[in-house]
């Protein structure tokens, strides 16, 4: 199911050759389960026909301000009720001329209008000849509406309508509403520049060539905070033991299998990382000299079989002396003293942020998609409760308390 669903998105089209692309966002909109009305300035209708989205839409059209004057009374109000309706509204493709209007808060149509009336996220998607694009008005309102949180989705280079080629090509379709769908999984960029270690799921640690001892980690937190990390624009590496997952787009990955290899390829990226979220379930203990062939069953001595252990080493704990200011968050599985053990845990590995669940409580459990986790903070001891959600969305709760620790880049 896509975050789209049930949501009213308005799709605003401007008088651009990539006019005729918007059909196709209308598709990609609805087949993601929105509900979408359309508004074009006058221009746009000299590109596509308003019947071509009216009949795609199933609705009617937006294009005048004062369109049929016997109508009714509420005309005058249309714009604003039409942009207190959305939950948000995508321009695309958006011209020169209606960003720059957008941008001094002109209103002289009815899509500029319903921009200035609108409280809902603004999505533009530009689309232009290249000196258009790159010309210092243009570039300057652009970073303007950016700085204002307007969400514009670079267009890209290519061969141009005019025949010159450069950047200025409306974005691609799925791209576009690749986009709008983050602002509905409460993925905004706020991430832009960080950078985001994670581990995630089990290490194992051999007996020998063919047997390891390892615990019933998913892996799914981990990925999920990789995931949610990168879907709000940080820069993230992933470091999985052995997991049945995919990679999360945008996200760079390291296969590890045993402790020491994870150790070893967290050390090797502390540097780089602005935060360190360590949902692995490393591994306590190794086996001493784990033979590279298979033990037979007649080399155990008589009487009860024993393996020789040997403790891991912490690896929150040993990076403690190269944390400066870097964000520490450790996760703890507890079925008893919860709370008692976590705060024990946040204070021995230096840690910011402690994330502890109980797998014995109903939806927290090894493998499943939801977890119910208290987040205890190492400024104020104070343990959060939430409530169960699915790991997505506590990750987001995490990167939430993540992202106020970090220091301004
Ligand atoms: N951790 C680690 N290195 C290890 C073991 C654990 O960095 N060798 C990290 C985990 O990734 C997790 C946190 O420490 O973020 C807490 O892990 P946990 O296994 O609950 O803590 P332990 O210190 O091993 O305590 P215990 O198993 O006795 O509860």
């Amino acid at each position: 199911m896509s975050a789209l669903t049930g949501k009213k998105i308005i799709l605003g089209v401007c008088g651009s050759i990539a006019a005729y692309k918007s059909a196709l966002l209308l598709r990609e909109l609805q087949s993601r389960g929105a509900e979408v009305r359309i508004v074009m300035t006058p221009s746009a209708a000299e590109f596509v026909t308003p019947l071509t989205f009216s009949s795609l839409s199933h609705n009617q059209v937006y294009i005048d301000m004062f369109p049929d004057r016997e109508h009714s009374s509420a005309v005058g109000t249309w714009h604003i009720d039409l942009g207190l309706w959305a939950d948000a509204m995508l321009v695309a493709p958006i011209t020169a001329s209606t960003i720059a209007k957008i941008t001094h808060g002109i209103a002289d149509n009815f899509l500029t209008s319903i921009v200035l009336a609108l409280r809902a996220p603004l999505i533009l998607a530009p689309a232009m000849d290249a000196d258009m694009y790159i010309h210092p008005a243009t570039a300057s309102n652009v970073a303007r509406l950016k700085e204002r949180g307007v969400i514009v989705v670079e267009p890209e280079e290519g061969e141009l309508a005019s025949g010159l080629s450069g950047v200025g090509r409306l974005a691609d379709v799925t791209g576009i509403v690749d986009e709008v769908e983050r602002f509905f999984e409460g993925r905004h960029l706020d991430l832009t520049g960080r950078k985001i270690l994670v581990t995630a799921g089990p290490t194992q640690e051999p007996i020998d060539a063919v047997r390891f001892i390892s615990n019933r980690s998913s892996g799914k937190m981990g990925f999920a905070v990789a995931a949610a990390a990168a879907n709000r624009g940080a820069e993230v590496k992933l470091i999985s033991g052995p997991v049945a997952l995919e990679t999360p787009r945008n996200v760079a990955r390291k296969n590890v299998s045993t402790a020491d290899q994870m150790l070893e390829a967290v050390a090797k990226e502390i540097d780089w990382c602005d935060a360190l979220v360590m949902t692995a379930a490393v591994a306590d203990y190794k086996v001493l000299n784990p033979p590279d062939r298979k033990i037979k069953k007649t080399e155990f001595a008589e009487g009860t079989p024993r393996i020789e252990l040997a403790e891991n080493v912490d690896i929150l704990k040993s990076l403690s002396k190269k944390k400066g200011r870097r964000v520490f968050v450790g996760f703890a599985l507890e079925t008893d003293d919860m709370i008692v053990n976590a705060k024990k845990k946040l204070v021995s590995k230096s840690l910011d942020l402690i994330v502890v669940n109980n797998p014995r409580v109903q939806g927290a459990g090894f493998g499943s998609d939801t977890n119910r986790v208290t987040i205890l903070s190492e400024k104020d001891q104070e343990a959060v409760e939430l409530p169960l959600l699915s790991k997505y969305d506590v990750a987001m709760r995490i990167l939430d308390r993540i992202l106020p620790l970090m220091p301004r880049s």
